[in-house]
């Protein structure tokens, strides 16, 4: 425990609303992860008290064989979000392997959903699909959907900050956190979703909060980035990578005099990375018409935008680098703080559940 954890800041961040979210560890993050989640959470952590898994369990589900990667993987992500200016002293950022409450609600919860209905989350069937699991996929592979309604319930969170892929998991979730209040705490089945506290749930049932923006098309112009796809931009990318990456952000547009539309792929990102809306104002007019302005100039301003944007997250991450410890320091402390919450809520699931015969601590 730090000062601050038993001061001002733990208090501060108790009596906000309560979110929690979070990745699977998959490898280094890029300008799609800061579009579409991360830059959201930044913010988040001025106003709530916010809770980010890092779901290393869940990376298991299709790399077994994987286990050295995914500890690094989970270490780099880290690094990404602390660069990307995620502040530890505000927010709770902490490993769902380190958490043994999320495992045994799990195991609770996996008895309140039929398992047809699990297996009905689109989620699941698109990546089956996407990934060629066929039907090889291992029965861990369908049991993560249950593992993130538990990954959730277990810190009682009002929303969860999300991208749209991700509904189907909270459907899920709010279905888990209304049969259990009925189940087991007797709340009545014609209760109003935001009235099942009040009524003896151990569950807040929690929202589903999709972010507007979403999703950063990669270089190619055509797809979401994604670093499979190879047409993404790193945050630990160096200045001459950004520029070279950017300027292959293809557009199909021939000639500077040419009209172009401001609504291709260059212009995305303008949006998403230009500060200057009065800027933006000017250069789509001119490129609307064509006014002697190329995509490559276009191009350098866009760079040079990215560029400012992650200057200061790649010092920071400079900082991070070459050792894991500040790192695992981080992750200890987040851990120790999560397991706080998460044994709260186990005791109260356990008591609910009529499994509470001794009391047991936790301890690092
Ligand atoms: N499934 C999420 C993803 O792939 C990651 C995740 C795991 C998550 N547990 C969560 C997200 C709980 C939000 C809440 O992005």
């Amino acid at each position: 425990m730090t000062r601050s954890d038993t001061g001002a800041a733990a208090g501060a961040r108790a009596e906000r609303p309560r979110i929690l979210t979070g990745d699977t560890p998959t490898g280094r993050l890029h300008l799609g992860h800061w579009v579409g989640s991360v830059k959201r959470r930044v913010e988040l952590q001025s106003t709530h008290e916010c809770y980010f898994i890092l779901a290393n369990y869940h990376a298991f589900t299709t790399r077994v064989d994987q286990s050295a990667e995914i500890r690094a993987d989970t270490i780099e992500i880290v690094r990404d979000y602390l660069a990307m200016g995620i502040d530890p002293e505000k927010a709770t950022i902490f490993l769902q392997s380190e958490i043994p409450a999320i495992h045994e609600l799990c195991f609770l919860f996996a008895m309140l959903l039929p398992f047809n209905r699990v297996m009905r989350n689109p989620t699941l069937k698109d990546e089956i699909k996407v990934k060629g699991l066929g039907d090889n996929y291992s029965f861990g592979f369908p049991l993560y959907a249950v593992g993130q309604t538990s990954d959730i319930l277990t810190f009682r969170p009002v929303g969860v900050p999300v991208g749209e892929d991700q509904v189907p998991h909270l459907e899920l979730t709010r279905e888990v956190a209304r049969r259990f209040n009925q189940v087991f705490c007797g709340v009545p089945t014609d209760i109003e979703d935001d009235d099942h506290v009040k009524h003896g749930g151990v569950f807040p049932i929690p929202r589903a909060d999709v972010g507007k923006v979403g999703r950063l098309v990669g270089t190619d112009g055509v797809n979401k980035m994604s670093k499979s796809l190879g047409n993404a931009v790193f945050i630990s990318d160096t200045t001459k990578e950004v520029e070279k990456k950017i300027m292959k952000i293809f557009t199909g547009r021939q000639s500077p005099t040419e009209p172009g539309d401001v609504n291709n792929a260059l212009f995305q990102w303008v949006d998403a990375f230009f500060p200057d809306a009065a800027r933006v104002a000017e250069l789509k007019d001119r490129y609307a018409r064509g006014d002697n302005i190329g995509d490559g100039h276009v191009k350098k301003e866009l760079a040079e935008q990215v560029n400012a944007l992650l200057e200061p997250m790649r010092k920071r991450r400079a900082e991070l680098e070459g050792s894991d410890d500040l790192v695992l320091e981080v992750l200890k402390k987040g851990c120790a703080r999560a397991n706080e919450t998460a044994e709260r809520t186990l005791e109260m699931a356990r008591k609910a559940a009529g499994l509470h015969f001794f009391p047991r601590r936790l301890s690092y």
